[in-house]
């Protein structure tokens, strides 16, 4: 029997902070001492070049993977395609190509489990399997869903209400109905939020904060914002049983560009030591036991 933790991010809208979790998460439990894969499923391949490795330089990706399904399309498993990385994370990389994996997809019946057949081959080799999903509700996102044990939905400042947590959760229903899969999602992590205590280190915080200075108090404009943060934060927290806030922080973007994780470039940072804590909690969620 394996003990193997295979966790997916997802949330259908653009830059909530799937990609930068799923690194730093990664990035943690490598220092950990544990074996991690991350899987780009992802066009955009915002975890490649997070990684450091550039997508324009791969001969084989997770395109591959998926296509060799298909008739036709050499037989490339998903070993072949991983690649390490400077950071010890070993990576399945995605490339542009993976567009053009999905009208494929849509041709099959078995469409969603196409990556958890995939990831059997490897699955022996990792403590943890982390998977990074595009912003859509495609075959993509569902794949991971249904290969992962557990699903981390990320969600920022821009997210209003849980309008789009009920979409998620029809995605979440579907799977069951059609699949008998069980889609666990419990963990949700609010990211670049903008808690009271970390405002003046938001872009033009320091604006903001002299306006802070010199004025009566927040604008009513301000307030109200912190209001609607503040109720939806409340919220989130009846929808999941678990949930993490990391605040803006300047050094996301720096070891992006580095591309390595915020765990090996700038640890002690604020956003840093949250995404210590959410490694040490998804460590303590419940084992996927495959055998
Ligand atoms: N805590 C943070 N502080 C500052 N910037 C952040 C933080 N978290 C994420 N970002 C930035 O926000 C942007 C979006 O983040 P990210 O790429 O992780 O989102 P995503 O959900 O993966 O996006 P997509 O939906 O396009 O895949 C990135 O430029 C990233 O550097
Ligand atoms: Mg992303």
């Amino acid at each position: 029997m394996l003990d193997i933790t295979i966790v997916a991010f997802a949330h259908h809208k653009g830059g909530t902070g799937k990609t930068t979790s799923c690194l730093n998460i990664a990035g943690y439990l490598q220092k950990d001492g544990k074996k991690v894969l991350v899987v780009d499923c992802d066009p955009q391949a915002n975890a490649t070049t997070g990684l450091g490795i550039k997508p324009e330089t791969l001969e084989l990706s997770m395109y591959d993977v998926f296509m060799s399904v298909f008739e036709g399309f050499p037989d490339i498993t998903i070993d072949d395609v991983i690649v390490p990385t400077a950071s010890g994370i070993d990576l399945a990389p995605a490339t542009l190509d993976l567009v053009g994996v999905e009208p494929y997809l849509y041709g099959i019946e078995d469409r969603a489990g196409v990556l958890k057949e995939a990831l059997e081959r490897v699955k022996g080799n990792y403590d943890f399997i982390l998977i990074d999903t595009p912003p859509s509700m495609g075959q993509f996102v569902i794949n991971g869903l249904v290969a992962a044990d557990h699903t981390v939905v990320t969600l920022d400042p821009g997210t209003f209400a849980l309008r789009g947590m009920e979409a998620l959760s029809t995605v979440f229903d579907d799977i069951r109905e059609l699949l008998g899969a069980d889609v666990v999602a419990d963990v949700a992590i609010l990211t670049r939020w903008k808690g009271p205590e970390n405002q003046a280190a938001e872009a033009g915080g320091l604006v903001l904060f002299l306006k802070r200075l010199f004025s009566a108090g927040p604008s009513a404009e301000e307030e109200k914002e912190r209001e609607r943060l503040k109720a939806f934060e409340s919220e989130v927290r009846k929808a999941f049983r678990q949930v993490f806030v990391v605040p803006y922080s300047p050094a996301i973007y720096e070891t992006q560009q580095q591309g390595l994780p915020i765990s090996h470039y700038a640890p002690e940072s604020d956003a840093g030591r949250r995404y210590r804590a959410i490694t040490t909690a998804i460590q303590e969620l419940e084992t996927g036991r495959r055998a």
